[in-house]
């Protein structure tokens, strides 16, 4: 039996683990693919925190790989085709928590939840367009601005640092949040027109004083930060939530009536969108920062990621 070397969960509330087990065999509709890389995303902590269906569990959503194998009446792909996968593993799945994921040297993934990865892009590269690429891009992209407005992205990591070159590339006037003033320079090179220190000003006060976001993408999972920046936002603006946090957000309804303002959130995206995403990507340069770790770090890239101190997503080199 063929096997591979796969990092997994071996039961609810246990650390990660490095195993060898067998290659997993696509069933119908399904793929295998080798995969090349997979980004470390602050989702992977469901399935690390105890939260998967069952254990043990590969975690793992941000995967490229190549398909190597087609399961029985498979027909989209080719052998060979290079493809990746986000958090929509098909068939009402969630990768790297309801089916295994990509931390991993071989995964098994259905058809239709796969896009293509075009040779512009390494597989390295691509891994976080997956979920942190595709759930700014498309948070920005169905949001209220529009070219020349103010967009605030708060909190810089996996998910912000793309943002901040979407909202730059789409023409916003791009303002980044950030505790402290260590990531100033990296956010600027990226396209941050403004940096507001949230330890040294209040964001809210920083926005209205450049007239009010037309929308603000709170990526940090803190719900009393998140809450904060309703002030930050000006007339008939948004601030738009994607960082998930369990907590009280701390919202009076004349936050609301003042703009009026909406608060909503924003769930990452079908196949459909990660293609959206890529394509984006690729026609105007935008690509991921990333430190890159062997498979058999990978608890090392999660509690780095977990500290905030990763510039800025970590992607598990598994076979690029
Ligand atoms: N909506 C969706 O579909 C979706 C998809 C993917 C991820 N997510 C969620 O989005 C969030 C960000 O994910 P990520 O992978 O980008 O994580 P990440 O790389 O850890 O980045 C989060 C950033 O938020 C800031 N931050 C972290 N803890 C904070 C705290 N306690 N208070 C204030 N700021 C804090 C930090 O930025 P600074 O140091 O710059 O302040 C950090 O770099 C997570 O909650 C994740 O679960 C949601
Ligand atoms: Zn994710």
């Amino acid at each position: 039996m063929k096997m591979m070397k796969a990092i997994q969960i071996p039961s609810k509330g246990e650390k990660m683990q490095l195993v060898e087990i067998p290659v997993p065999q696509p069933g119908e509709g399904q793929v295998r693919l080798r995969v090349e890389a997979c980004g470390v995303c602050n989702g992977d902590s469901m399935a690390i925190g105890g939260a998967a269906s069952e254990y043990p569990r590969i975690p793992g959503h941000e995967v490229i790989g190549i398909v190597e194998e087609l399961g029985a009446g498979s027909t989209k792909w080719k052998i060979g085709e290079r493809v990746g996968i986000g958090w929509h593993g098909g068939h009402n799945h969630v990768t790297g928590l309801t089916i295994d994921g990509g931390y991993a040297e071989y995964m098994v993934a259905y058809e239709d939840s796969l896009s293509s990865i075009p040779d512009e892009l390494s597989a390295l590269e691509a891994a976080p367009l997956m979920c942190a690429g595709e759930t700014t891009f498309s948070a920005l992209k169905n949001s209220k601005a529009r070219p020349g407005d103010l967009v605030a992205i708060q909190g810089i990591g996996g998910l912000g640092h793309l943002a901040i070159q979407f909202a730059n590339k789409a023409g916003y006037r791009t303002a980044a949040i950030s505790r402290g003033s260590d990531k100033e320079t990296l956010v600027r090179q990226l396209g941050a027109h403004l940096y507001i220190d949230s330890e040294k000003e209040d964001p809210a006060e920083a926005l209205q004083a450049l007239g009010g976001a037309k929308v603000i993408l709170a990526t940090a999972p803190n719900a009393k930060a998140i809450s904060s920046l309703i002030n930050g936002l000006g007339q008939d603006s948004e601030l738009i939530i994607v960082a998930g946090s369990g907590d009280q957000l701390e919202l009076s309804a004349m936050d609301f009536l003042k703009g009026p303002n909406t608060v909503r959130g924003s769930f990452t995206g079908q196949a459909k969108e990660i293609q959206a995403t890529i394509n984006f990507s690729v026609l105007t340069d935008v690509r991921p920062m990333i430190e890159t770790f062997p498979l058999e770090r990978a608890s090392e890239a999660y509690d780095k990621m977990m500290s905030a101190s990763t510039r800025f997503r970590a992607v598990l080199n598994i076979s690029e």
